[in-house]
């Protein structure tokens, strides 16, 4: 969702604002602007649509001249797409500019109060009330005004704002929404994450909630809300600027597909020593573990999906119960949890509001929270008792694919490192697994190098209009994510069912030509999809079985199979997903889709 970008140097700041926040797309937005500060004022360009209007409009930003400026893209909330409900906005005087990411809950009331002393508003945002705010308790000191008006807003902000009376500084606060510092050589930078400042600097501070930080050319300082100084940690990121580039791909999607072997790795291979799962990362005891009463785990989205495979898997390894919920209902349906459950949140950006949300809610009940997150010292990270972090680095595409990926493996670790610590494997069984775990990399691989396979089967069904996806168990768990793949960026009507309920209503949409995507990997469960194939197939369905390459009867059932390398079954996902990862990406790309950002959807969902 609204991406931010601020920067102060000897360079033109509206150029790099501009290829800071083209960075940033791939967060979602509807519009774009930029605030520039220039002989005593503060000039705006912004523009309804792709950034590319507002590079246009600026001529790339050489009509804004000007070493300090604030950037942002906009995802609409409060007010349809349009130039006036774009940021930056501005006070009425013209002194303030201000960029926000999240939502001012109370800015109904506050807008009253303003409208009462004689405000004016122009936008229908909930951003605008923080502009006339800063008018409002202007005292002269930007550092004392910024405080008077995060204790007058509640809900989430990154907020950067720029004063006409401070012409070498600007200062930004983030609360719930991200934000980091990055630290240049005579120049320095504000961000939504640190894709967009990569190619400037690697140092960064991650500031924590309600941290204040003023900017100039050649200093940093970080205040918190007593405006006393804070001493921060500088953290340097150890991606290269190619890790957030395409690199001759055509999208970052077959990209971030491709990348999986590495990501995969490299989240397993630095906690796996001498035969055993460490998870220096966390500080759960054995005891602890032994204490565990439930599990629940909490997400959004394809994090959701990883989700109902961990609770298969840690059920059938640990023999604790665990319960899957999206965090959306999760945080409203006042859940029954105390001090002895765990809950494991699982969240890529780290930032998605109704997962941060029910993060909140399972700690007021005492819950113990172990985050799975891919975003280095963001708010889910920073909230939670336990981080494991996924190393999948920076993912562009909105659809997931190497970050649901990484977050299955750590999934994997969680499960077998409890289910060892519980006493749940024999040696053998423990060796095995761990081995078993190692091999995924080189599997993922070779089902990569025969994409083509997929690429053809996604050429007969491109026109498809509705796709029904079935399993069971651990495959339904997986027909979820390849569902939502392909209905997320190919806009074709798309369910998964798990396999033996779809006779309790859906197979009644099932005739001639509809397409089903049969996954059955399992050897336990296999005869039992393959009786649903043949249900599906009696009533006119056309089938594309996913299964392993031990499993040959497929092939008398279904029209077209892919087959992928035998694995330990709790492992299957991490596999039996790769084909429908480039089964949803091609279809998409035959339609013609915006693939790396489906219309209508953020990668980075920030608000409820
Ligand atoms: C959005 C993205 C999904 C993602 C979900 C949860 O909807 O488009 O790909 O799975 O948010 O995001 P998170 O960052 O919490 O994993």
């Amino acid at each position: 969702m609204c991406g931010i970008v601020g920067y102060i140097g000897e360079n033109q700041a509206a150029p790099i604002l501009l290829e800071g926040l083209s960075k940033l797309e791939y967060r979602g937005y509807d519009s774009a602007g930029i605030a520039i500060f220039n002989n005593n004022e503060i000039k705006v360009a912004k523009a309804k649509g792709r950034l590319a209007v507002l590079s246009e409009k600026t001529d790339n930003g050489k009509t804004v001249q000007g070493t300090m400026g604030i950037g942002h893209t906009r995802w609409a909330t409060h007010g349809e797409p349009s130039d006036v409900n774009s940021h930056p906005h501005i006070s009425m005087s013209g002194r303030f500019a201000v960029v926000h990411n999240g939502i001012i809950e109370n800015y109904i009331s506050l807008k009253k109060k303003l409208i009462d002393k004689g405000f004016e508003f122009i936008s229908e945002t909930d951003t605008e009330v923080i502009a006339h705010l800063f008018e409002y308790y202007y005292t002269g000191d930007i550092l004392d005004t910024m405080v008077k008006v995060i204790n007058r807003v509640e809900g989430s902000y990154a907020l950067g704002v720029l004063c006409s009376d401070y012409p070498d500084s600007f200062i930004a606060v983030r609360k719930s929404s991200p934000l980091i510092v990055g630290l240049g050589d005579k120049e320095n930078f504000i961000a939504s994450d640190v894709t967009a400042i990569l190619k400037h600097t690697r140092d960064i501070y991650y500031l924590e909630d309600n941290e204040v930080v003023v900017l100039k050319k050649d200093s940093v300082k970080i205040y918190n809300t007593d405006k006393e100084e804070v001493q921060k940690e500088k953290f340097t990121v150890d991606w290269d600027v190619s890790a957030a580039e395409k690199g001759g791909y055509e999208h970052f999607m077959m990209k971030e597909i491709e990348e999986q072997p590495t990501a995969i790795r490299d989240t397993i291979s630095p906690r796996i020593k001498d035969g055993k799962i460490v998870l220096d990362d966390i500080s759960l005891t054995t005891e602890d573990i032994k204490n565990i009463n439930k599990i629940y785990i909490v997400a959004c989205g394809s994090a959701y999906h990883v989700g109902v495979v961990g609770k298969y898997v840690i059920e059938k390894l640990c023999r604790i119960p665990v319960e899957v919920q999206v965090a959306s209902e999760f945080r409203y349906c006042d859940p029954i949890i105390n001090k002895n459950d765990l809950v494991i949140v699982i969240s890529q950006s780290g930032e998605t509001a109704d997962t941060l949300a029910a993060l909140k809610e399972a700690k007021n009940h005492g819950a113990r929270i172990l985050s799975i997150v891919n975003v280095v010292g963001s708010a889910i990270a920073n909230a939670s008792d336990d981080v494991i972090y996924t190393w999948a680095g920076p993912e562009i595409a909105v659809a997931t694919t190497k970050a649901y990926s990484t977050q299955l493996t750590v999934i994997y670790l969680i499960a077998a490192y409890m289910a060892e610590k519980l006493g749940m494997f024999t040696s053998g069984e423990y060796a095995r697994f761990i081995e078993e775990l190692v091999s995924l990399p080189d599997k993922v691989s070779d089902i990569l190098k025969s994409k083509e396979e997929v690429q053809y089967l996604a050429s007969k069904f491109f026109n498809c209009h509705s796709i029904f996806f079935i399993g069971r168990n651990l495959d339904y768990a997986v027909s979820l994510e390849g569902s939502l793949k392909l209905k997320e960026i190919s806009y074709i009507h798309s369910e998964a069912y798990a396999a033996g309920e779809l006779k309790h209503g859906t197979i009644s949409l099932i005739e001639d030509g509809t397409l089903v995507v049969a996954l059955a990997t399992g050897q336990e469960l296999f005869d039992k999809t393959v009786s649903n194939v043949k249900e599906v197939k009696a009533r006119g369905a056309v089938v594309m079985g996913v299964t392993t390459d031990t499993h040959d009867n497929m092939d008398d059932v279904a029209d077209y199979v892919v087959k992928i390398p035998s694995v330990h079954e709790a492992l299957l996902p991490s596999l039996s997903v790769i084909p429908l990862q480039l089964f949803g990406y091609y279809v998409a790309s035959l339609k013609g889709c915006d693939i790396d950002k489906p219309r209508n959807l953020a990668k980075s969902v920030t608000v409820e």
